[in-house]
């Protein structure tokens, strides 16, 4: 099979990892890909939300499967575009991933079919917004509406923070048409878990349940980020509780989607906050996470083609998922400054030794290559992932990796994986 992968992240670097160890395999396309991906595939110079230029690109190259890492082009209808040319690609339509494109439909959805969520009111209006805080308790939680780059979530300690956050959003539009509504929520407290599913529109498949690592800096201090790194399995999640959130978050969704009519295929994420009431959404997401889907293609045993396949062929309920018993964890090194405005350009050193360890593959994110030379590119540089049998050892294998690789103001968290300890 010819196979096109859409996107250049690390998520998309695991995810051509995996495809490429498939015997169904022909060939790899990426675009536009990275470094890391390009020593797998071709990377071809597309950008990944240019949907017309990927579906030309699909048409000539005789792709038998497109996947889909990032959200814009799923929000964007290129699912949509594909399939109306014949084309198969993995991914929900455009009606579909509005589950992650307007937070304000997938609350209602929640609402409306009782699955478990924060408490919340949806505003248009500046004033009305401003009218109903003054009556809420703090920590409270206000969101934009549409995408923002994980950049769209402002929990509010008091009124006054709550106030500058409306303003930021809704006058000052920080996220443009995102901040045209708000939502208002009740702060949730508990820990937070990745659960990933795939789907074909009727059965619904758990992926190993990830923690992931918001904040910039340890201790889960500083700015949200894309993501600073993920382990899995996640301890907190017990069979007992992983069967719960099958049963009241996952299928529900799935079949409200479908009740709604836009059935869903593809992988829906839930950010899941684990409260003393039971597990509750705070977020779906239409695709892979990232950087949950590095540990999770490391302990992946399927071919991930078939899998991805029977997905869009709507024969999900004949795969039977497998999966490494040991722990994987990602760390991700990311530049200087991030997620602020972060440096580039500087020459990376030491993959090559990090990778030689066992059972350790460093993924590429913001790489690229100056002059034959391995540069920084972005402000997620590299995810280095590694697995052992038990917490500890995968944790001691990243870290052995990651101290392996230089760059002129890398950063990295240092207590990744600690949760899972505790
Ligand atoms: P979201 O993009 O909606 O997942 O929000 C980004 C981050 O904000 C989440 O990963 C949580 O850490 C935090 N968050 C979002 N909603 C809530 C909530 N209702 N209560 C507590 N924390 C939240
Ligand atoms: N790691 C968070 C995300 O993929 O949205």
């Amino acid at each position: 099979m010819n196979i096109l992968v859409v996107g250049s992240g690390g998520r998309e670097h695991a995810i051509v990892w995996k495809i490429a160890k498939s015997r169904k395999i022909k060939k790899i396309f990426c675009a536009p890909g990275n470094p890391g991906i390009a020593q797998l595939g071709e990377c071809i110079s597309i950008k990944s939300d240019d949907i017309n230029a990927l579906l030309e690109f699909a048409i000539k190259e005789k792709i038998d499967l497109t996947v889909v890492g990032p959200e814009t082009p799923l929000t964007l209808g290129i699912v949509d575009s594909f399939e109306e040319k014949g084309l198969k690609i993995f991914g929900p339509s455009k009606n579909a991933a509005e589950i992650e494109s307007s937070k304000a439909f997938a609350k209602k959805l929640m609402q409306e079919y009782g699955i478990p969520t924060a408490n919340y009111k949806i505003f248009k209006n500046p004033k009305d917004a401003k009218d109903y805080i003054k009556e809420q308790n703090f920590p409270l939680v206000i969101k934009a509406d549409g995408l923002a780059a994980g950049k769209g979530v402002v929990i509010c300690k008091t009124e006054d923070e709550a106030k500058d956050a409306l303003k930021l959003i809704m006058e000052k539009k920080a996220f443009g048409k995102s901040g045209d509504r708000v939502i208002v929520e009740e702060f949730l407290k508990g820990e937070e878990v990745s659960f990933l599913a795939i789907t074909d529109g009727k059965s619904v498949v758990p992926l190993p349940p990830c923690q992931d690592h918001k904040t910039v800096f340890d201790g889960d201090k500083g700015p949200n980020t894309g993501g600073m790194g993920a382990y899995s399995p996640a301890p907190v999640i017990t069979p007992k509780l992983k069967q719960e959130i099958m049963n009241s978050i996952m299928i529900p969704t799935v079949k409200a989607l479908a009740k709604e009519g836009r059935p869903y295929k593809g992988i829906l994420y839930a950010g899941l906050m684990i409260t003393n009431d039971g597990p509750k959404v705070l977020e779906f997401n239409c695709r892979f996470g990232d950087p949950e889907t590095q540990p999770i293609m490391m302990r992946l045993k399927n071919d991930l083609v078939d899998v991805l396949s029977a997905a869009v062929d709507g024969k999900l309920s004949k795969i039977k998922l497998n999966c490494d018993n040991r722990f994987a964890m990602c760390v991700v090194m990311s530049s200087k400054g991030y997620p602020g405005d972060y440096e580039k350009c500087k020459e990376i050193k030491g993959i090559d030794e990090a990778a030689k360890l066992k059972d350790v593959v460093v993924f590429h994110a913001g790489t690229a290559i100056n002059d034959s030379t391995l540069v920084t590119a972005g402000g997620r540089v590299l995810g280095v992932t590694a697995m052992g049998v038990g917490v500890k050892r995968a944790i001691n294998k990243a870290y052995a990796a990651v101290s392996r690789i230089q760059w002129d103001g890398a950063h990295y968290r240092k207590d990744i994986g600690e949760k899972a300890v505790r």
